[in-house]
């Protein structure tokens, strides 16, 4: 056989027979790179194109070749390529179904390349579109959150430390720590991003190539802000799959946090929000049940993406400089955990939409009387007291408001001025829990002006980094679209 109907194997000079079947579905991770496709063939395409520029190729064969790849892309999109067969990756998919089509002038397309800075680059422009789509997903987040806090300006409820009730706050304040929260994720995917986007390609198997590349025309022509300085590194580095799957790793820990609180404020025993029935499931079992399954599952789920920073990391910790076969396994790690992310962004925000919060519950909460001690501190300390001694006084005041079981701001004055002669009638209007929200007038604080300017700042902050996404997300499709005919 020859021509078309060969087999097409990448390695037959040097070998006498194929691989083991058992030890070919071992090593092959065509099952889960099959999702590099379109970036392989981008890739491959800019590559091409640059190899007919330099002449290192002639145009019509870099043509054909670019052409070629196009089709075939169509082909698998439209179902009539199937993506399977015995092979190793989708990489050696591509180049065999070319050679299918083409004929030895497929053959022509591996010149300069190898496959250790092929499958870099294709991963990197893989790793950087998700990234695109992640950061989208949790500006949109994001923006939702900063409209609930809009609207829940005036509702008080108790702030928390240790879980137990500490300062009375807004609960758009509260809302406001997770936007800040996933303004840092975003903060560190856009940097995650930035460090994904410099070309490998060029780099060959690990010592450079030693034909006249232009290797920023390919830069260029797939979106790459710089060039790998260094083939051996360019290779074997990994870290930007770290910095992304940490970078998910940390907004899925802020998404667990505050699942594990909305499951708490579900509870009987808080009450702080309802749930719409599309967003929490019944018991099979117990008739009354109403359950907020989807926080718990992204609470669960988290377990898994910090699992997937850790496999990557201990994948990478035994590697030499260059490429080890090992670096294979980077894949599906990455895979598992920005899917994982993603669809967590995304069910949080659904389960947002469900979510209802009960004003009531929590200002009954916010008003149980013992909330705003730091006042009775507060006020003393105004009044000259030094703030340790103040923090004494106000603690004997909580005492005779536990013993009469009463709110600080319905204790008798005169329980006051027994106890500091520093007190005024105006100390009963200062530890009520509207009077401590808007004593707290600093930046970041909780109290009316501030949470207003909070949310400026949080619109401002979201509008910028939607800014940022559009531009990068057109970018990606540029790139993406040289693997489209045109
Ligand atoms: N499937 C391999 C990977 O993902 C491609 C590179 C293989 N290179 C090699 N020399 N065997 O890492």
């Amino acid at each position: 056989m020859s021509g078309k109907d060969a087999p097409h194997m990448m390695w037959g000079g040097r070998f006498h027979e194929a691989l083991d079947p058992d030890l070919l579905s071992f090593t092959s991770s065509f099952g889960t790179d099959r999702r590099l496709l379109r970036w392989d063939v981008v890739a491959s395409i800019a590559h091409v194109q640059m190899l007919g520029a330099t002449g290192i190729i002639t145009d019509p064969d870099a043509t054909a070749i670019a052409s070629g790849l196009r089709a075939l892309l169509a082909d698998a999109a439209s179902g009539e390529l199937k993506i399977e067969g015995p092979y190793e990756d989708i990489h050696s998919f591509v180049e065999a179904a070319l050679y299918q089509r083409l004929g030895p002038v497929a053959g022509r397309l591996h010149t300069a390349r190898s496959r250790n800075d092929q499958v870099a680059t294709a991963f990197r422009l893989f790793v950087k579109d998700q990234l695109v789509d992640l950061i989208a997903l949790t500006i949109d987040l994001m923006k939702a959150t900063v409209a609930r806090a809009e609207a829940t300006v005036d509702v008080l409820l108790p702030g928390f430390t240790h879980l137990q009730h500490a300062q009375p706050v807004r609960l758009a304040h509260h809302l406001l720590s997770y936007v800040w929260m996933l303004d840092r994720d975003a903060d560190r995917m856009v940097e995650s991003y930035r460090r994904a986007d410099v070309l490998p390609l060029g780099s060959g198997a690990l010592a450079g190539v030693s034909f006249p590349i232009d290797r920023q025309r390919v830069a260029d022509a797939l979106g790459f802000a710089r060039l790998s300085d260094n083939s051996v590194d360019a290779t074997g580095d990994r870290d930007f799959a770290v910095d992304a799957v940490a970078a998910a790793a940390q907004l899925m820990i802020h998404l667990s946090r505050w699942s594990e609180e909305l499951v708490l404020w579900a509870s009987d025993e808080f009450a702080f929000i309802a749930l719409a029935d599309r967003v929490a499931t019944g018991s099979s079992l117990m008739p009354q049940k109403k359950n907020p399954d989807p926080v718990e599952l992204i609470r669960g789920r988290t377990g898994r993406v910090c699992g997937a920073l850790s496999a990557l990391l201990t994948m990478l910790k035994g590697l030499p400089a260059g490429y080890s076969r090992d670096l294979q396994e980077d894949k599906e790690i990455v895979f598992e955990a920005l899917d994982l992310v993603s669809a967590s962004v995304r069910a949080m925000h659904t389960f947002l939409k469900g979510v209802t919060f009960s004003a009531a519950r929590m200002g009954e909460a916010a008003h149980r009387g013992l909330l705003t001690a730091t006042e009775i501190a507060d006020y003393l300390v105004r009044k000259g007291m030094p703030f340790r001694d103040a923090h004494e006084v106000a603690g004997r005041v909580v005492q005779e408001a536990l013993g009469r079981g009463c709110p600080l701001w319905e204790l008798p004055l005169d329980v006051y001025t027994k106890i500091t002669p520093l007190a005024g009638a105006d100390i009963l209007d200062a530890v009520r829990p509207l009077a401590a929200v808007e004593a707290k007038r600093v930046p970041g604080g909780t109290a009316k002006a501030a949470v207003q300017a909070q949310l400026a700042d949080a619109h401002r902050q979201v509008a910028g980094r939607r800014a940022w996404a559009e531009e990068a997300a057109r970018r990606m499709q540029r790139v993406a679209a040289l693997g489209d005919r045109g």
